[in-house]
Order: C-alpha cells, then structure tokens, then sequence
C-alpha cells in the first residue's frame, strides 16, 4: 500500500527501511526516501508504520 502517493513510497520500503538502517525518525527516514517532501500528507501515516515496525523490533515492548 502506497503512503505517499507524490513519491510513491509504500509501507514495505519504510518498513524495509527501518528494519535495515535503524531509522527511529522521520527526519532519519527521510536521509533514505523523500517522504512527506511534497504535499506532507502522509507524514503522520509514515510515523505511525515506522513506530509500528520499531515496536516490533525492540523485544523491550512486548513486556510493557
Ligand atoms: S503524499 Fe507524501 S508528500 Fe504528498
């Protein structure tokens, strides 16, 4: 599923991206993909999946 349509960045590629380079910001996020660069209105979209995505990989959480 496409998150910024003006860029056309989906879920996976942030997904991907988070997973591989240990982004845990948007502004770290966009050193790799030009989210929200455009309109900005998938930036709010884009942190939810990148939290998301953190969540899964920090083991921490699943005890919170
Ligand atoms: S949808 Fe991402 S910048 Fe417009």
């Amino acid at each position: 599923m496409y998150i910024c349509l003006c860029n056309a960045i989906s879920d996976k590629t942030i997904r991907n991206i988070v997973c591989q380079q240990h982004v845990r910001s948007i502004r770290e996020l966009r050193d790799f993909v030009p989210v929200g660069s455009n309109c900005g209105k998938c930036i709010r979209q884009a942190r939810e999946i990148m939290n998301e995505e953190i969540a899964q990989l920090s083991p921490i959480n699943n005890f919170a």
